[in-house]
C-alpha cells in the first residue's frame, strides 16, 4: 500500500465543504490513517512549498495557504499518489473536468482547494513535515459487518 500526503487549503473550512471534499477520498476507498486541522505559520507554509519561492504566484500562494486553518491527512491505498492526483483534477482550473474535486469546487487556479503530494519522494517529504510516525495510524480492514 502507498501512502500519500492530502492538504484541504482554508477555503474548504470556509465554504464548509470539508466533510463534502474528504467524501471524495472514502467513497473511492482510500483509507485515511491520519488526520490533523491547524492553522500553519509561515515557515512551514514555505518549506511546504519551497520549490515554488520566486514564481510569481508563490506570495498569494503562500498568504493564502496562511488565510486560514487547514486539514492536513495521510491517505493510504494501491497507487495513492496517483490515484488522489487524478481525483483531485488538473492544477490549472480551467482544465480541471466536472467530476474532479478542482473541477467541481474550485473556480480560482490560485485558490486551488486541494493540495496533493506529486511524487513517493513529495510524500515523504510531506508526511513529515506534518506528522511525527506516532500520529499516523495503522488499522487493518475488518469485520465487513458494519457494512
Ligand atoms: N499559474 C498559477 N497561477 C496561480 N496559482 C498557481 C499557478 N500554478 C500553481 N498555482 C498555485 O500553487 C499551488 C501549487 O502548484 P503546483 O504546480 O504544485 O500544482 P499542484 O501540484 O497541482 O498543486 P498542489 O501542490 O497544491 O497540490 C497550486 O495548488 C495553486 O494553488
Ligand atoms: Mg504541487
Amino acid at each position: 500500500m502507498e501512502r500519500t500526503f492530502v492538504m484541504l487549503k482554508p477555503g474548504v473550512l470556509q465554504r464548509r465543504i470539508a466533510g463534502e471534499v474528504l467524501s471524495r477520498f472514502e467513497r473511492k476507498g482510500l483509507k485515511i490513517t491520519a488526520c490533523k486541522m491547524l492553522r500553519m505559520d509561515r515557515p512551514q507554509v514555505e518549506t511546504h512549498y519551497a520549490e515554488h519561492k520566486g514564481k510569481d504566484f508563490y506570495e498569494k500562494l503562500v498568504e493564502y495557504t496562511l488565510s486560514g486553518p487547514v486539514l492536513a491527512l495521510v491517505l493510504e491505498g494501491e497507487d495513492a499518489i496517483a490515484l488522489v492526483r487524478r481525483l483531485c483534477g488538473p492544477t490549472d482550473i480551467h482544465e480541471s473536468p466536472p467530476g474532479t474535486i478542482r473541477g467541481d469546487y474550485a473556480y480560482s487556479t490560485r485558490l486551488n482547494i486541494v493540495h496533493a503530494s506529486d511524487s513517493p519522494a513529495s510524500a515523504e517529504r510531506e508526511i513529515a513535515l506534518f506528522f511525527t510516525p506516532a500520529e499516523i495510524c495503522q488499522w487493518a480492514d475488518g469485520n465487513q459487518d458494519w457494512f
